[in-house]
C-alpha cells in the first residue's frame, strides 16, 4: 500500500470513528448515523486501524424509541451513543439509600409537625432530594396509574402515534428522548407529557385509549397534587415564611406530568434514560415502578435511589432555589437504562403558572445575601429550558442578578 494510499485510509477512519465513536470495538453491529434516518450495517474490514464501509440494510421510519428497542437489537444505534467524557459510569454508583432521607408525612399532621418541617427544610438544603410516605395516595391508585401507563406504551403503533409532537410548547404530546430539535445524541426514553392542572382544561386532549387512562390517571394528578400542596406548605414554614408563602408565589399553579417509558437497552453503559439535569419547576414528585434508575449526584458522586413504587421521591426543582434565594438547591439528577426490565417512571412537575412572577423571597434577602436572581416569568424560564437543551450548566445562571 503507498503512503498516500494509507493515509487516506486513515483520514477516513478517523471521520467514521467521529460519527461511529465506539463501532470498531463491535464490527458488525447495526447502527444508524446521526445525520440520516437510515440504517446501516457496518462492517469493518482489514488489520488495524481499519476503514470501516458502511451500506444500507434496511430503512427505518421509526419516530419512537419503543418500536426501534423491540426489534432484536444487540447494538445500540450510533445516535444513542454518548461521547466516551459523557457515559454513566455505572460501576463508580453509591448504592446507599440513607444518602436519601424518608419522611413519613402523617406526621405533618400531628403534634410532631415542626420536626418533620425542618427534616425537610435540611434535606432541601443539603441534597435536594428526600422521600415520603403516608402520603395518602392509595397504593392501588399507584397500581393503577402504572397498569395503564404500561397498557399505553403497549398500544400498537399506529395508535401511540396519535399523540406524538416534538414541539416542547404543545401541552399534551407523546415524545422521545429529550428534545430530538435541539439535542445531537438521544436518550433511551420514549414520554408522555400532559399538562394536568387545571385539570378540565386538558383532559380531553389525553388518549382515550386504554378506556380508563384518561379517569385513573386525573384521579391520581388530582391526590398528587394535594401531596405537592402540602410539602410546598411545609417548606415555607421550613424557610421562616408564611405557610401559603410560595403557593401565592406561583400565581395560579399549574402541573404536568411526565409519563416516562424506557425499554430494555442492550448497551447501558453507551447511553442514558435522561442525562444529568437540574428540573426546571418547583418541586417534582416521582412515582416509578420497582425498576431501579434514578440516580442523584451528592458530595460529587452519584447515589442511586432506591425504587419502591409506594414511596414518592420529591426533588426542590429551579423555582424554589430562585424563591429560596439559593438556599434550597436544585440538584443534578438523571436516569440510568439497564438490558433486562423496561422502566416507568411518573415525575409530576408542581410549576407556577405562566404569568407568575418568581423573585427571591424579600426575607431571605439581606447585606449577607444579595439577590442571586433577577426576576422572571415562569414562561420566560419555561421557554429558555427547552431552548437549551438538557445540560449540566443550570438554566438558573441566565437569571443570575448582575
Ligand atoms: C425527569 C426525571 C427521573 C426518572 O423526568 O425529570 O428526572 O427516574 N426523571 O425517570
Ligand atoms: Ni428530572
Amino acid at each position: 500500500m503507498n503512503a498516500e494510499w494509507e493515509d487516506k485510509l486513515q483520514e477516513d477512519f478517523m471521520q467514521n470513528k467521529k460519527w461511529l465513536p465506539d463501532l470498531w470495538l463491535s464490527a458488525g453491529g447495526i447502527v444508524s448515523s446521526s445525520s440520516s434516518p437510515t440504517w446501516h450495517l457496518a462492517i469493518s474490514i482489514g488489520l488495524s486501524p481499519v476503514p470501516l464501509i458502511t451500506m444500507a440494510a434496511s430503512s427505518t421510519s421509526e419516530l419512537l424509541l419503543t418500536d426501534i428497542a423491540t426489534q432484536d437489537i444487540t447494538c445500540i444505534p450510533s445516535n444513542y451513543i454518548r461521547p466516551i467524557s459523557d457515559r454513566p459510569n455505572l460501576l463508580d454508583v453509591e448504592f446507599s439509600n440513607a444518602q436519601i432521607p424518608l419522611v413519613d408525612l402523617q406526621d405533618l399532621l400531628g403534634p410532631d409537625r415542626s420536626r418533620v418541617v425542618e427534616a425537610i427544610g435540611l434535606a432541601c438544603q443539603n441534597g435536594g432530594f428526600f422521600q415520603v410516605k403516608n402520603h395518602g395516595i392509595p397504593e392501588a391508585m399507584i397500581d393503577d396509574v402504572l397498569r395503564v401507563s404500561k397498557e399505553f406504551f403497549q398500544l400498537p403503533v399506529s395508535e401511540r402515534l396519535k399523540n406524538y409532537s416534538d414541539d416542547p410548547m404543545k401541552t399534551t404530546r407523546l415524545s422521545t428522548s429529550f428534545n430530538v430539535r435541539t439535542e445531537k445524541v438521544r436518550s433511551w426514553r420514549d414520554y408522555l407529557r400532559l399538562h394536568c392542572y387545571p385539570l378540565e382544561h386538558f383532559v380531553h386532549e389525553w388518549p382515550s385509549n386504554p378506556g380508563t387512562f384518561r379517569q385513573i390517571v386525573s384521579d391520581y394528578c388530582k391526590k398528587v397534587r394535594d401531596v405537592a400542596l402540602q410539602i410546598l406548605e411545609a417548606m415555607s414554614e421550613s424557610l421562616g415564611l408564611e405557610q401559603n408563602y410560595i403557593s401565592k408565589a406561583l400565581g395560579s399553579h399549574a402541573q404536568h406530568m411526565a409519563i416516562n417509558y424506557y425499554p430494555p437497552c442492550p448497551q447501558p453503559e453507551l447511553t442514558y434514560g435522561l442525562p444529568a439535569h437540574k428540573d426546571p419547576n418547583v418541586i417534582t414528585l416521582l412515582l416509578q415502578d420497582d425498576v431501579p434508575g434514578l440516580q442523584v449526584l451528592k458530595d460529587a458522586n452519584w447515589v442511586a435511589v432506591d425504587s419502591s413504587r409506594y414511596n414518592l421521591v420529591i426533588n426542590v426543582g429551579d423555582q424554589i432555589q430562585a424563591l429560596s434565594n439559593g438556599k434550597y438547591k436544585s440538584v443534578l439528577h438523571r436516569a440510568v437504562v439497564n438490558d433486562s426490565s423496561p422502566r416507568i417512571s411518573i415525575p409530576t412537575f408542581y410549576c407556577p403558572s405562566p404569568d407568575a412572577v418568581i423573585r427571591p423571597a424579600e426575607s431571605l434577602v439581606g447585606e449577607e445575601h444579595p439577590p442571586l436572581y433577577r426576576s422572571f416569568t415562569y414562561a420566560e424560564y419555561y421557554d429558555k429550558f427547552w431552548s437549551q437543551g438538557l445540560n449540566s450548566a443550570s438554566c438558573l445562571d441566565v437569571f443570575r442578578a448582575r
